[in-house]
């Protein structure tokens, strides 16, 4: 079977672009990054794909006439690297029709709430000030409304007492390095079946597969 071949788009430092490559290396995903792109020139995310010998490349929005001239300038470069699977790992920019309709149902975000509370941005925030006592992680399909499209995986994570943002954060993080790899492995796997709202992961997902497990950081990927 040819391998996936993922298309990273990110904004910033790039912990999920590098749980992904771990998983990579560490063999729990059969999939390869052929290239990162980026919408800053200072993105972290660039730098740990050139440590890993990915090709990246950075596109300035300034170059572009608007969102959708950016977007056609994407898919370009998607069709050239033969892209199945388009990432979005801390991309902060909202993608256009252009590049999600050739690409439809293979587009992934990750957001760090538990869609659909808290979507937008600050989840995190967001989730504190509601003074929930869980939120998460979502992986989900990319649709044209902003972090709606169907859901792949949660993972709940507690709020504590004295969270901070940032302590909130760390937390969910740990979890995102988790459930982004899986969701992107099943995918690779074509398990994953889009009925309306609903995601089918056909051979069933185990049950430690969807719970949140704290404390396992990237290392838990199994099935
Ligand atoms: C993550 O919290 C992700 O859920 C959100 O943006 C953040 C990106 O972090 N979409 P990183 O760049 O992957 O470290």
């Amino acid at each position: 079977m040819p391998k996936v071949n993922l298309g990273v788009l990110a904004s910033g430092r790039g912990s999920n672009l590098q749980a992904i490559i771990d998983s990579i290396v560490a063999g729990r995903l059969d999939a390869r990054i052929v290239v990162v792109v980026s919408d800053r020139k200072d993105a972290q995310a660039l730098e740990r794909a050139s440590q890993n010998d990915i090709p990246h490349i950075h596109l300035s929005p300034k170059d572009y006439s608007g969102r959708e001239a950016y977007d056609v300038a994407i898919v370009k470069i998607f069709q050239e690297y033969a892209i199945d699977l388009v990432i979005l790992a801390g991309y902060m920019r909202i993608i256009t029709p252009v590049l999600i309709n050739p690409y439809r149902n293979r587009v992934i975000n990750i957001h760090p709430s538990l869609l659909p509370s808290f979507p937008g941005l600050h989840a995190q925030r967001q989730a504190l000030e509601h003074g929930v006592k869980v939120t998460g992680a979502t992986v989900h399909f990319v649709e044209e409304q902003v972090d709606h499209g169907p859901i792949i995986i949660q993972a709940a994570v507690p709020v504590l007492e004295g969270d901070t943002e940032e302590t909130l954060s760390a937390r969910i993080l740990e979890q995102e390095h988790r459930i982004y790899p899986q969701a992107i492995q099943w995918f690779a796997e074509g398990r994953l079946k889009v009925t309306g709202r609903r995601v089918i992961i056909e051979g069933g997902a185990t049950y430690m597969s969807i719970l949140s497990q704290p404390g396992m950081g990237t290392g838990g990927g199994g099935g």
